[in-house]
């Protein structure tokens, strides 16, 4: 089921008050605008009219939440696998889940469960990618940013993007379902930026690590060689910066 909206407040948001009325499995809501796109850690998505592709994807597991600590590193499969169907084979996955050219950001992720730790759960799964951005959005944006209008090799129609997406999106999902993260990893770490990379980890507390990436477990953390040993960082509230 896919609905388009002219202008959504957020499409994660949308279809999250939708959950409790048993909105359809693999239902998608496109909004050409959204008037309060949502981040990760509390952030705002930034985008005009036609700047981002901004959808939603409803999900809904027989596993509970306990079980999907790595869906949102398996989305970014998805999207990396749409990219290189369009010849985008310069993106790159930055931990958890963001999508990088360079080290600027393509496209970022946003998922948010509702269930039971153990019973049935539900996720949403928010995706924005950037299509042409303006500059003054560029320079709303609070970190580097780069959109498909210049890094595409040719022009890339939004609707084929979409749909491209979508089947790679039910692809990883149902593989992830079937085997949780483990089949996806070794994919994943291949196509990641900051692999065997100097790092700094930004803790919620203020605090900040150093080390050098090593690789990622089946349930998604990150395995950071410091100063202090090999450390597991979960996602969540940590964020990764890399050392120039
Ligand atoms: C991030 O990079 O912090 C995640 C960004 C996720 C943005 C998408 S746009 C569609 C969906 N609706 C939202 O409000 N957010 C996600």
């Amino acid at each position: 089921k896919l609905e388009i909206h002219d202008y959504l407040e957020s499409t994660n948001t949308y279809l999250m008050k939708k959950i409790s009325s048993g909105h359809a499995h693999a239902s998608c809501v496109v909004a050409n605008l959204q008037t309060n796109g949502r981040g990760r850690r509390g952030r705002t998505w930034q985008a005009g009219l036609g700047a981002s592709l901004t959808f939603s994807l409803l999900w809904r597991f027989q596993c509970g939440a306990a079980a999907l600590s790595g869906l949102s590193l398996a989305v970014g499969i998805s999207l990396i696998r749409a990219l290189h169907h369009f010849g985008i084979t310069q993106a790159q996955l930055k931990w958890p889940n963001d999508i990088l050219i360079g080290r600027e950001k393509l496209a970022g992720i946003l998922i948010e469960l509702q269930g039971d730790m153990e019973g049935p759960s539900t996720a949403v799964i928010g995706v924005g990618i950037n299509l042409n951005l303006s500059t003054k959005i560029k320079q709303q944006i609070d970190q580097p940013a780069i959109d498909l209008a210049s890094a595409a090799p040719q022009t890339i129609n939004p609707n084929e993007l979409l749909g491209v997406l979508l089947n790679h999106l039910a692809e990883v999902l149902r593989s992830f379902e079937l085997q949780g993260f483990t089949s996806l990893r070794d994919e994943w770490t291949k196509h990641h930026a900051y692999h065997q990379q100097q790092v700094r980890m930004l803790l919620p507390d203020g605090r900040e690590i150093l080390g050098v990436v090593q690789g990622i477990t089946e349930d998604g953390n990150l395995l950071v060689e410091t100063t202090s040993g090999l450390q597991k960082f979960a996602s969540g509230e940590i964020s990764l910066r890399g050392v120039v």
